[in-house]
């Protein structure tokens, strides 16, 4: 399957992503503090953060209060900041979408889908049916804020409304999150499963069905798995 600019991306970043070495630990830092939100201890609401400050900081292509994302020529959406995780700062995210094939079709479960963002890609690249989860209400919220901009027709919510045949199922978290993740989904006779969020250094994951492709981007892999 073609990918979209995998090796432009890879090198671009690598220049990019190199003076924001204070930020490579977000994903520990986020997931640290999704932790608090959930024990509520922190709420997302709470004052001290800033979303406007953190995705202007943060997010490439920030500008004029939204973060710009570009998947070819001709093909671009934009995100309003908020908690949802996906402001594409991040390794993993880039990755995620850089995976995507050219044109999807069929239904695509967007597993976390945190901002929203692989969800609208994917329905821009054709998918027929979005359907995005997550534990958190706000990346919820954010997500569905996010696809009203771009005028984009996703389902976002806790629990996937329907059990849609062979979707392609996008999931980008750390192994011990999508181990959880995975028991609260129906099964799926058969799937296509693009998935990040494990470190180089980890061990490589079995997975159930055949590996059809692997990538790398800084110090996270992704992989395309085909289940049936
Ligand atoms: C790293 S973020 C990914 C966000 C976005 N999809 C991206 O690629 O940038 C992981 C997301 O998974 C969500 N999450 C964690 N555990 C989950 C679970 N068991 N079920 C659904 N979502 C979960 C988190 O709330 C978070 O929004």
């Amino acid at each position: 399957m073609h990918r979209r600019g995998l090796e432009p991306l890879t090198s671009w970043s690598v220049a990019r992503y190199s003076i924001q070495l204070s930020y490579r630990c977000s994903w520990f830092i986020h997931f640290a503090g999704e932790r608090l939100f959930s024990q509520g201890e922190i709420g997302y609401d709470s004052p001290m953060i800033d979303w406007n400050q953190q995705w202007a900081l943060h997010a490439p292509n920030f500008r004029e209060g939204f973060a710009h994302v570009t998947l070819k020529k001709n093909l671009s959406f934009k995100m309003v900041p908020g908690p949802g995780f996906g402001d594409l700062s991040h390794p993993t995210t880039r990755l995620m979408l850089a995976m995507l094939p050219e044109k999807i079709e069929g239904t695509v479960i967007d597993v976390g889908c945190g901002s929203g963002v692989l969800s609208l890609a994917a329905k821009l690249l054709g998918a027929n049916d979005v359907m995005g989860v997550d534990i958190d209400d706000k990346a919820i919220e954010h997500a569905k804020e996010n696809a009203k901009l771009n005028s984009l027709d996703c389902f976002f919510g806790k629990t996937l409304p329907k059990v849609p045949k062979n979707p392609l199922i996008l999931m980008n978290m750390i192994s011990s999150e999508q181990k959880v993740a995975w028991k609260s989904l129906p099964n799926f006779e058969a799937y296509t499963l693009i998935t990040s969020g494990y470190p180089k250094n980890e061990k490589e994951p079995h997975f159930d069905g055949t590996l059809l492709e692997k990538h790398g981007l800084e110090e996270w892999k992704g992989y395309v798995i085909r289940a049936s």
